[in-house]
C-alpha cells in the first residue's frame, strides 16, 4: 500500500495485476480505493502474462503490479517495454522473490519500486511480521518514508494520512544476520528443486517447475493434471507429508471480489488454482526426505 501510494496511486485509479497471488497484492490496491484490474497468467510460469497487459490499459491505469510468484521473476522485458510506451510506473510484488533474478538483474531492482515481505515463512523470514520497500526514485522514497511514519516529514508535522509501519529494531537485527546467509539458502533451495525435478521426471500426470535462471524456489509447485490434485494431496497427507495449495482461489473469485468480478473470466489462472500443489522445500531439506515425497507422489498418481 505504501508503495502504491508513493507511486501516486489514488482512489479511482486502476492497477493492473495478476489474479494468481496472495490476496494482499490486490487488497493493497482496493484499500486505497483504486481498482485491481486482473489479467491472466502464463500457464508455465504462473506469473502475469505480459501479452494480457496492454489490452487492459485504460485512461485510468496508473501502475502495473506484477508478482514474482514462488520465487520466479515475472517476464520483465515486455513488462517494462509496455510500461515505458504507456508512461506507466511499475511496482514489483517481490514478497516471494528476495534474491531472485531476471536475467542478470535482481528482482526488486526491475521496477520503479518493489515490496518485499519478511513474513517468517519467506526466503528471508523475520521472527514476526516485517517488510521492505525499495526504490531508486528519491521522491518515491521520501513519500514512502512519510507514509510509514504517520505522514510525517518532520516530527509532529503530519502532512498526510499514513501508517505505523516501521520495521521493529529487533526484527531488523535478526534479519541483518540472516541476510548474510540468504544466497546460501537460495542456492540450497535451487539444488533441492533440481533434485525434485530428477525424482519426478517421467511422471506424466505431473508437470514439475522449470529451474529457470535466477529462480529461488520460495515454493516448489507442481501441477497435477486430470483433476487429481486433491486426491494426490490427500494421499500425501495420509503418508504424513504436508503440502500446500498456493492459491486455491484466484483473487477475482474470492468472496470479497466475486460479485464485482463475476463477468471476468481468466481461464489460465482458474485452471492453475485447481491443479497446483506445493511440495515441502526448505534450504536444508535432505535428499532422503525428498525421495520420500517423490515416491509418495509417484504412488499417488501411478
Ligand atoms: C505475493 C505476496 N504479496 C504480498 C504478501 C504480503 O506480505 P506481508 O504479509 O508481509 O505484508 C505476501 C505474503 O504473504 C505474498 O506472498
Amino acid at each position: 500500500m505504501i508503495g502504491l501510494r508513493a507511486l501516486g496511486v489514488q482512489a479511482g485509479d486502476e492497477v493492473i495485476t495478476t489474479p494468481f497471488t496472495f490476496f494482499a497484492t490486490a487488497e493493497a490496491i482496493s484499500l486505497i480505493g483504486a481498482r485491481p484490474v486482473f489479467v491472466d497468467i502464463e500457464a508455465e510460469s504462473f506469473n502475469i502474462d505480459p501479452a494480457a497487459i496492454e489490452p487492459a490499459i485504460t485512461d485510468r491505469t496508473r501502475v502495473l503490479l506484477p508478482v514474482h510468484l514462488y520465487g520466479r521473476s515475472a517476464d520483465w522485458s515486455p513488462i517494462e517495454e509496455i510500461a515505458s510506451r504507456h508512461g506507466l510506473r511499475v511496482l514489483e510484488d517481490a514478497a516471494q522473490s528476495i534474491g531472485a533474478r531476471f536475467e542478470d538483474r535482481m528482482t526488486g531492482a526491475l521496477g520503479d519500486a518493489a515490496a518485499f515481505s519478511f513474513y517468517p515463512t519467506k526466503n528471508l523470514g523475520a521472527f514476526g511480521d516485517g517488510g521492505l520497500l525499495v526504490t531508486d526514485d528519491e521522491s518515491v522514497a521520501e513519500t514512502a518514508r512519510m507514509l510509514r511514519m504517520h505522514g510525517e516529514r518532520s516530527r509532529y508535522q503530519n502532512e498526510m494520512l499514513g501508517y505505523a509501519s516501521r520495521l521493529d529494531a529487533l526484527q531488523a537485527a535478526l534479519l541483518r544476520v540472516k541476510l548474510r546467509h540468504l544466497n546460501t539458502y537460495n542456492l540450497a533451495r535451487r539444488d533441492a528443486a533440481i533434485r525434485y525435478g530428477e525424482m519426478l521426471a517421467g511422471l506424466e500426470a505431473v508437470t514439475a517447475p522449470r529451474v529457470t535462471v535466477g529462480h529461488v524456489f520460495h515454493q516448489y509447485t507442481i501441477r497435477v493434471h486430470d483433476g487429481r490434485r486433491d486426491e494426490v494431496r490427500r494421499r500425501l497427507d495420509e503418508a504424513g507429508i504436508g503440502t500446500m495449495i498456493y492459491y486455491p482461489i484466484p483473487c477475482h473469485r474470492l468472496p470479497v471480489y466475486a460479485a464485482e468480478y463475476a463477468d471476468v473470466s481468466l481461464p489460465v489462472a482458474e485452471a492453475a488454482a485447481g491443479e497446483v500443489l506445493s511440495l515441502p522445500i526448505w534450504p536444508s531439506i535432505e535428499a532422503s526426505v525428498q525421495e520420500r515425497v517423490a515416491r509418495a507422489v509417484w504412488a499417488a498418481v501411478g
